[in-house]
C-alpha cells in the first residue's frame, strides 16, 4: 500500500498524459511572449530607424565651383638687401603709389579715414597709431599683408604688384609715424626665404570657366553676323566664287554657320570637311565635288 501522501505534481501521472504538461507551462511562454512584444513595442522607434545614410547624389552639373580670376603679372626680381632700405627715391615711389591705390581707404594722410572707409569694419588701418595691427609694423610683417592680404578684414592683397613697388609703399607708409619698429637682418631674408623674391615670378591670367565660354559664344556671335551679310552680298555677285556657291548651298543659315566653323582653314582643309558631311555645312552632296581652287575661289568672294 503507497501511503505517500499525494504530491502537488504527480510525475507519474505525467509520464502517462504528457498533455497535462502544457497546462503547467502555457503561463511561462505567456509570460515569455509578453515580455518580447513589449520590448518589440518599446522599441519601435530604434527597430525603424533608417540605418544607413541615404544616398545622396551628387549632380555635377550643379556643381558651381569654378575657376577664380586671376590677373597675369610679371614680377621682376628684386634683391630684398637692397629694397628693404628706404631711400628718398623709393618713398617718392611710394607716395605716388599710395595716392594711387591706398587712399581710398587709408585717407590721404594714412589716418585709415578714406572715402570708402565708413564702409569697412575693422577700419582700415590708421598709419599713425601704433596699437592694434593685425600681422605688425615691420617692413617684414606690412610686406605680408600687401602680399597676401588682410582679406577677411577688407584689405586686398597686391601680390600683384612688383616687390619693389610693395617695399617703396611700405617705406613710405613708415614715414607717417617715427617709432616704425625695426627690421633685424634675418627677418628681412626670411622674405626672400619665403617669396623667393630674387627669382621673380610670372604669374599667366586665368579666368573663369564660364566667361570664357560666354566671350566664345559672343565671339561666334559677331563671326556670325558678319559671316551673313558676306554671304548674303557673294549670293547676288557674279564671278567664280559666288557662282559655286549658288550651285552647292542647300540651307543658307546652315552654310553661314558653317562657313565661320571654318574661318582659318586652307582650302584643302575645308574641301575635306565639307567633302565629309556637305549636308551638315547646308550644302547639296556635290559640294562634296569642290577641289582646294574651287574653294579658294568661294573664300575670295566672301572676304
Ligand atoms: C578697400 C580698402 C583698402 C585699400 C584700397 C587698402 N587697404 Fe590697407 N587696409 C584696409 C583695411 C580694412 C585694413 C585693416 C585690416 C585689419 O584690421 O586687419 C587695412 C590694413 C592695412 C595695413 C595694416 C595691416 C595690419 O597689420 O594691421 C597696411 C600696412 C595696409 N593696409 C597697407 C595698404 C596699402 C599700402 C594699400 C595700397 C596699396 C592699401 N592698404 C589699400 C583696407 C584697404
Amino acid at each position: 500500500m503507497n501511503n505517500r501522501p499525494k504530491e502537488e505534481i504527480d510525475f507519474n501521472e505525467l509520464v502517462k498524459d504528457p498533455k497535462r504538461l502544457f497546462g503547467l507551462s502555457y503561463v511561462y511562454f505567456l509570460l515569455i511572449g509578453v515580455v518580447l512584444g513589449g520590448y518589440y513595442v518599446m522599441n519601435l522607434n530604434v527597430i525603424t530607424r533608417n540605418n544607413v545614410a541615404p544616398v545622396v547624389v551628387q549632380d555635377s552639373v550643379s556643381l558651381v565651383s569654378d575657376v577664380p580670376l586671376v590677373r597675369s603679372s610679371v614680377i621682376p626680381p628684386v634683391d630684398v638687401k637692397i629694397a628693404g632700405v628706404p631711400t628718398k627715391e623709393t618713398i617718392a615711389k611710394g607716395a605716388s603709389l599710395f595716392r594711387a591705390n591706398c587712399i581710398s581707404c587709408h585717407g590721404e594722410t594714412g589716418m585709415g579715414d578714406g572715402s570708402t572707409s565708413v564702409t569697412l569694419n575693422p577700419k582700415p588701418r590708421n598709419f599713425h597709431a601704433a596699437l592694434g595691427w593685425t600681422n605688425g609694423r615691420k617692413i617684414a610683417q606690412m610686406f605680408r599683408t600687401l602680399q597676401e592680404g588682410i582679406v577677411k578684414n577688407g584689405m586686398a592683397s597686391y601680390n600683384y604688384m612688383p616687390a619693389e613697388d610693395r617695399f617703396a609703399l611700405i617705406h613710405y607708409v613708415r614715414t607717417f609715424a617715427n617709432d616704425f619698429p625695426v627690421d633685424s637682418t634675418s627677418e628681412l631674408m626670411e622674405l626672400e626665404t619665403t617669396y623667393q623674391l630674387s627669382k621673380g615670378s610670372v604669374t599667366p591670367a586665368q579666368i573663369p570657366v564660364t566667361l570664357a565660354v560666354r566671350n566664345i559664344i559672343a565671339e561666334h556671335h559677331t563671326g556670325l553676323a558678319a559671316m551673313e551679310a558676306r554671304f548674303a552680298e557673294a549670293m547676288k555677285s557674279a564671278g567664280r566664287g559666288p557662282d559655286i556657291l549658288r550651285s552647292v548651298v542647300l540651307n543658307p543659315r546652315r552654310a553661314v554657320s558653317g562657313l565661320v566653323s571654318l574661318q582659318g582653314r586652307t582650302p584643302r582643309e575645308t574641301a575635306r570637311a565639307v567633302a565629309a558631311d556637305p549636308s551638315g555645312f547646308g550644302m547639296k552632296a556635290t559640294a562634296a565635288l569642290l577641289t582646294a581652287d574651287d574653294w579658294n575661289a568661294v573664300n575670295a568672294s566672301l572676304r
